[in-house]
């Protein structure tokens, strides 16, 4: 009996010890591997053997399957059939391709909705949504959860130790909906019970003295609904807390999914989920369960981009921000679905610059992504997705432009392996530079209510300063507060507007020990319900930025406020955060028209062996903020870059990569002895240059 006790003690701790170190995943002499997505169930079962060959003989290295084929895998309650799935599977062993494997709780069959509709969400009109697409599933709805669990359960006992399968995804695109169905409001009263304990603690949270809202118990709460009571009217503090709720239901389910898994699932399978890459709604650090967190990237979403080529290839903050949020929740991340052409969605869907789809592949490569996917092989030919691009054409066999550009990289790759020193450290240059941007959902969701300016958006805030540090040559990482901050020398939290007194603390205290904290306009004005403080204006920073903000002003967007500093000149509009520091030594700048002339805009201050920088002032072109932040690195002892916007140079395994995102061919300083690998210094737009020193 103990023997067992003590076997299976050995097993669950080896599990343990495996999905702590996600490294065991991913060898990390494959660099990045690269696969695709195959719906089997969208051909015929003829094709399934050439369709797979040819995936192998273009050199993927696994296939992605399933999230979508619930009835095909349960065509009929409690009738599971897989057989066609083992075939599946078998013939991508047969022609050595690994498998992703996926679980279809996000399509569930017409049979499940048609007995119990329940398990689809009520949207802000109360209407229930059918079947018909997919993601319109209630997830707090105990009927759905048992269906899905079981389900789950199949699968799992199937292939849980079958020798291709390297991992699972969960759902697909997880983004925390918000759904207003009668268990939705159940589980939210709940959630606040949990929270607030009494509902008196529930009205002081909420602020509910005003306009007559007190509650008297649990039950009346409801979800705040926008659509009903006037997005002006709608409370804040409700609100937050039910973008918390939503998520914590998200994190919940995933959860609940990686459990099930886990409990049958060999441990060298890992398990995953595939996040909206620009997705704020779902919180990755909420479903402690998984693996690793991977995410979707689709940056040519119609926008128009850098310069005149920018349409054809797309927005470079997608993965530019994607790669380092996801890598920096468990410390290993991939791009589960990687555009490979044209969408159908967007509101513009031009061609690619030729170029483009390696090009990102590269950008997620020197993010040190660990694998990389394309959303999908074969272009349908039928239904919502029939002008999606593939990696082969609607013959079915004909290599798209970005299925030819997938297979250059994947050939890449393979020399790449043979090249790459695994085990090289992080150049001292960017050692030095290392800089953590501090993260919390919770100021995404405030400022998302209370913008408080047409010109303030908190998400573009944050990459704002995301994108600052990278061109200037800094590897960053997308901290949490619980996260360990020690090997950074530089931390910028941009807008931090919800804290309390512990997180001023760590910072003090990372300060101390010689940390360069930047902290940005809106920081520190409220407390964790999103109440402003019951004292000066963001009183808890002023001991670490030794100041006071005396108020904000903001401007008409062709306003001309005007800042100096060290006798230059900016202007700014957007908004101002109006300081009277202690001590006139720690101004950096100051507002100079306006009649607040000659008040603070920017102080710094130093608190042992580390300084905290706060930039009260937002600007459209950033010169200002850019010219402070790189007094910041000096004080730190780092270098820095200048690379031009739309450039990403990145480090891994020895490996320097850059991409070009602009319009125009960009020089790139490679040292005299380093050796280009692949492409050439004069990067033009779209293309890739590796070298190594
Ligand atoms: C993603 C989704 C895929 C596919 C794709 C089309 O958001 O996860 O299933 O629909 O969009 O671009």
């Amino acid at each position: 009996m103990n023997r067992i006790v003590l076997l299976l003690a050995t097993l669950l701790w080896g599990n343990l010890l495996i999905a702590q170190n996600n490294n065991t995943f991913f060898p990390k002499k494959d660099l990045m591997t690269i696969g695709v997505y195959y719906y089997p169930e969208h051909w015929n079962e003829s094709q399934w053997e050439r369709d797979i060959q040819n995936i192998a003989d273009m050199g993927f290295e696994f296939i992605h399957l399933g999230e979508f084929a619930w009835i095909d895998m349960e065509p009929e309650e409690g009738h599971f059939q897989f057989e066609w799935l083992d075939r599946v599977i078998d013939l991508a062993q047969k022609h050595q391709l690994k498998v992703i494997l996926c679980t279809p709780s996000i399509t569930p069959p017409v049979w499940l909705g048609e007995k119990h509709p329940e398990i689809y969400l009520m949207n802000a009109n109360y209407i229930r949504q059918e079947h018909g697409t997919r993601a319109m599933n209630s997830l707090t709805n105990d009927i759905y959860r048992q269906y899905c669990a079981t389900i789950v359960t199949q699968l799992a006992q199937r292939y849980g130790q079958h020798k291709a399968v390297i991992g699972w995804q969960i759902d697909n695109e997880p983004e925390a909906k918000h759904d207003f169905s009668p268990s939705a409001q159940a589980a939210f009263r709940t959630w606040l019970e949990k929270q607030y304990g009494t509902i008196d603690k529930l009205n002081a949270a909420w602020g509910t003295a005003f306009w007559s809202q007190r509650y008297s118990r649990f039950d009346q709460v409801k979800i705040p609904n926008a659509q009903m009571v006037g997005w002006w009217g709608t409370n804040p503090h409700a609100l937050l807390d039910f973008q918390r709720f939503s998520a914590d239901v998200q994190g919940e389910f995933l959860d609940i999914q990686a459990e099930i898994l886990r409990g049958h699932i060999a441990p060298t399978q890992f398990v995953t989920t595939n996040y909206l890459g620009t997705g704020t709604g779902a919180d990755p650090r909420r479903a402690s369960k998984l693996d690793l967190a991977a995410f979707t990237a689709y940056p040519n979403y119609g926008s128009t981009n850098l310069g005149e080529q920018g349409f054809r290839m797309g927005d470079p903050l997608t993965l530019s921000f994607a790669n380092d949020y996801y890598r920096s929740v468990k410390g290993i991340t991939g791009v589960m679905e990687l555009q490979p052409g044209q969408v159908n969605w967007a509101n513009i869907n031009a061609q690619l610059l030729p170029g483009t789809t390696r090009m990102w592949l590269y950008h997620c490569f020197g993010a040190g992504a660990s694998f990389a996917c394309t959303y999908r092989y074969r272009q349908i030919n039928y239904s919502a997705e029939q002008y999606h691009s593939g990696i082969v054409k609607t013959d079915g066999i004909t290599p798209s432009l970005g299925g030819r550009e997938f297979e250059q990289a994947i050939k890449e790759m393979k020399t790449l392996r043979k090249l790459a020193r695994t085990n090289t450290p992080l150049p001292k240059q960017l050692q030095a530079r290392k800089t953590a941007m501090l993260w919390n959902n919770d100021n995404i969701w405030s400022m998302q209510r209370q913008s408080q300016s047409v010109q303030w958006n908190a998400m573009s805030h944050f990459q704002k300063y995301h994108e600052m540090a990278k061109s200037l040559g800094a590897p960053t990482d997308i901290v949490s507060e619980n996260d360990d901050w020690s090997a950074y020398r530089v931390m910028i939290a941009p807008a931090y507007e919800l804290l309390d007194t512990m997180l001023v603390e760590k910072w003090r205290h990372y300060v101390h020990n010689g940390g360069h904290l930047v902290l940005t306009p809106r920081t520190g004005v409220k407390n964790r319900h999103g109440h402003i403080w019951e004292s000066d204006w963001a009183a808890p920073i002023y001991p670490l930025i030794n100041a006071k903000i005396d108020f904000f002003d903001q401007m008409h967007p062709s306003g001309k406020g005007e800042i100096n500093m060290a006798n230059r000149s900016y202007t700014w509009n957007n908004w101002a955060d109006v300081l009277t520091p202690n001590h006139p030594q720690s101004v950096v700048a100051s507002y100079s028209n306006q009649f607040y002339a000659d008040k603070a805009a920017v102080v710094t201050h130093t608190i042992g062996k580390g300084t905290i920088t706060y930039i009260g002032v937002d600007t459209d072109d950033n010169q200002l903020e850019r010219e402070v932040v790189k007094q910041v690195y000096q004080r730190a002892g780092a270098t820095t870059e200048e690379y031009p916007a739309g450039v990403y140079v990145q480090w891994r395994d020895g490996l320097w990569t850059a991409v070009n995102y602009s319009s125009e061919t960009q020089l790139i300083d490679i040292p005299q002895n380093a050796k280009i690998v692949i492409g050439e210094s004069n990067l033009a737009p779209a293309g890739v240059v590796v070298w190594m020193e």
